[in-house]
């Protein structure tokens, strides 16, 4: 069924993709000719120093002798393209528009004020000795300053790296000693509904197991008390407000890291992907602009937390560098009740609003009238992203909260595409619920089977990208060898997303979810093998394999299957504490089961399938089993399965 969705069509928009016709036109000019489409893309939106001439250079089977580039010969500095080049024609229009804890407590930052508090940013760090090429983690809650804290650093050319608020003292201090960063911000505490989450004081626990950190860096946010080391801690009023608002940017070449943010895989630890500068502001500032028909004066509100890279690529990077008012939320959907996404629609008059499946499924469940009590007339494009949208919450956020009148666009990306791949283009692509529809001009998707053959026409495969586009990571960092191994190894000449995917009779595209041991809980992504690395750190676990089951509102639940150390005995009520310690608040097994012994082939392998099966309930359809070392332990494992729901 394909809804032919009118959306609410203003008249004077110049959108880059006002109609099917036009994303034809736009797509085979992106296959025809890659370089030329994205230097025009790239001239027309961002401002650089020193133009580049020449597009990519390299290509996915030679990216084992080193990263690709794009815009090799270009110079610039992002934040001149976010802030400087806005002054004149939008000094006085919001950029950042937030929305505190509480329902109505507002700033609202213009793009002079910002491009003012970034400047004084960038001025303290220097003086607290960040340069240009070096690392600072930043760790905070949703708070305007994060945002500066993120553009200061790309002022001075400094690579930033944020690390989500739910993770824990360990994973923090992990992640600072991969980078080497010698600076942190960081605010006392930052607000999550009713609750305070201590963001310094995890920092105090993790920089004693990460002793390159000389500086500590800040924000006031509660006033609640904190532990103050007087050498290494700085407080950001005292330190920013007193800099100058003045701050020339550092040129940097177009391939200089931008950020670095840690994402989870199948095996190992979490990955530092690293995104460079020219490439991926072209890339977040087109396709933000694109996909939601972004006009002169939306108000756009993505609601994801600037932990992930939603938020720097879609409510930080891309938005501002097209001159857009980006919402920065920092409460929850359900505080304080589950109207809280559509009062603030309401108030604040949000034209595109993007949000989560889980927060949609989850809404949906507390029934209609927390939506419908609000006028949601500003409403025009609707966005979801992180996991796979189930018709059911499609519809529903269709017709109740878009009145039936929005565009939804289903928006397929991930931490390594640094923006949207495949997605409705808002008004122009007739849309199927639950289908991502079509790749972006530039991005050429295709279909593998498991031996590497191409799948064409209608079909399932493995889903991969045949050609380079200027938004993707370029590396691991400090790995470059690891980045060739996760990502071009599979299926060579060729990106694999880790996805599967199945694309209809009509060409959309459906996205099955990840074929490798990565689950999605909530939107969040988690690597198994860290659960697991975190179970058996528990004395008397002796082997854990942790898989992902169906959770109606999660999407995918985390179930984790447990052996005990010989002579002791497992409590699974205590497991969960030493998760959220290992990893944080962001993780948390919602079923254990104790079993005698994990499924293994001869040579010593976790049959995964098979415990995915029975995790799913589906401990009837495993198939063949005789090729494991003990067989019985799969029955004995069917018979303790106690049911997911
Ligand atoms: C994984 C990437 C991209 C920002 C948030 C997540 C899944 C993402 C969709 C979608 C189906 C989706 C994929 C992907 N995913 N968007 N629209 N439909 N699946 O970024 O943490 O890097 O996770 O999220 O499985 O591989 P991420």
């Amino acid at each position: 069924m394909v809804y032919e969705v009118p959306g609410r069509v203003r008249e004077g928009a110049a959108t880059p993709v006002s109609s099917m016709d036009r994303y034809r036109e736009h797509y085979a000019k992106a296959a025809n000719d890659p370089n030329q489409f994205w230097l025009d893309v790239t001239k027309s939106r961002i401002h650089w120093r020193k133009e580049p001439t020449e597009g990519l250079r390299g290509s996915f089977s030679t990216i084992q002798d080193g990263p690709l580039c794009w815009f090799a010969d270009g110079e610039l500095n992002i934040t001149e393209s976010c802030l400087d080049q806005h002054l004149e024609s939008r000094g006085d229009k919001v950029a950042i528009l937030w929305e505190g804890n509480e329902p109505g407590e507002n700033r609202r930052i213009t793009y002079r004020e910002l491009h003012g508090m970034v400047c004084q940013a960038a001025n303290a760090l220097r003086e607290l000795g960040l340069k240009k090429g070096e690392r600072a983690i930043i760790y905070m809650g949703m708070v305007p300053e994060a945002a500066v804290a993120m553009l200061a650093c790309a002022r001075l050319g400094a690579i930033h790296s944020v690390v989500f608020g739910g993770f824990s003292a360990d994973a923090l201090a992990d992640r600072i000693r991969d980078c080497g960063a010698e600076l942190v911000i960081t605010q006392d505490f930052a607000y999550r509904g009713k609750k305070q989450i201590p963001l310094k004081a995890t920092v105090d626990d993790a920089v004693q197991a990460a002793p390159s950190v000389k500086k500590v860096l800040c924000v006031k946010r509660t006033g609640g008390e904190v532990a103050w080391d007087g050498n290494r801690d700085v407080w950001w009023h005292e330190a920013v407000d007193a800099a100058s608002t003045e701050h020339a940017a550092e040129i940097v070449d177009a391939e200089h890291p931008l950020f670095i943010l840690y994402t989870s895989g199948s095996t190992g630890r979490p990955k530092g992907v690293v995104h460079t500068s020219g490439g991926y502001i072209t890339y977040t500032a087109y396709t933000h602009a694109t996909v939601f028909d972004l006009r002169e004066d939306d108000v756009y509100g993505c609601v994801a937390d600037i932990g992930w890279i939603t938020g720097h690529s879609y409510i930080v990077y891309g938005p501002l560098a097209n001159g857009a008012t980006s919402l920065m939320f920092e409460a929850l959907p359900t505080y304080p009740d589950a109207g809280r996404y559509w009062d603030m629609v309401e108030r604040l008059k949000i034209s595109i609003f993007y949000t989560a499946p889980t927060a949609i499924r989850a809404l949906a469940a507390q029934g209609d009238e927390f939506v419908t009590k609000y006028d949601r007339s500003s409403l025009r494009v609707l966005g979801t992203v992180g996991e796979p949208i189930n018709p059911e919450a499609w519809e529903w956020y269709h017709r109740v909260v878009g009145d039936g009148g929005c565009n939804i666009v289903d928006t397929f990306w991930q931490t390594e595409t640094g923006g949207i791949v495949i997605s409705p283009i808002a008004p122009a692509t007739p849309t199927k619920p639950g289908s991502a529809t079509f790749p972006m001009p530039g991005i050429f998707p295709v279909l593998k089977t498991a031996e590497g053959q191409t799948v064409r026409g209608p079909g399932d495969g493995l889903l991969c990208m045949e050609h380079p586009w200027p938004g993707q990571a370029r590396t691991v960092w400090g790995d470059h060898p690891r980045f060739v191994a996760t990502y071009f190894d599979m299926m060579p000449g060729h990106y694999f997303t880790g996805d599967g995917c199945r694309r209809d009779e009509d060409g959309y595209h459906w996205i099955t979810g990840r074929v490798d041991d990565v689950i999605n809980v909530s939107g969040h992504r988690m690597g198994t093998a860290e659960f697991e690395s975190a179970l058996v750190s528990a004395e008397e676990v002796a082997e854990a394999a942790v898989v992902g089951f169906p959770h109606e509102i999660k999407g995918q639940g985390v179930y984790a299957y447990v052996v005990a150390q010989p002579g002791q005995t497992i409590d699974v009520g205590s497991l969960n504490g030493t998760v959220r310690s290992q990893i944080g608040a962001v993780a948390k097994v919602d079923k254990f089961q104790v079993v005698p012994g994990l499924p293994k082939t001869r040579s010593g392998k976790v049959m995964r399938r098979i415990l995915r099966k029975i995790a799913e309930g589906r401990g009837n359809e495993l198939g063949d089993v005789s090729t494991l070392a003990d067989p019985t332990v799969v029955d004995t494992i069917r018979d303790g399965f106690q049911g997911t729901a």
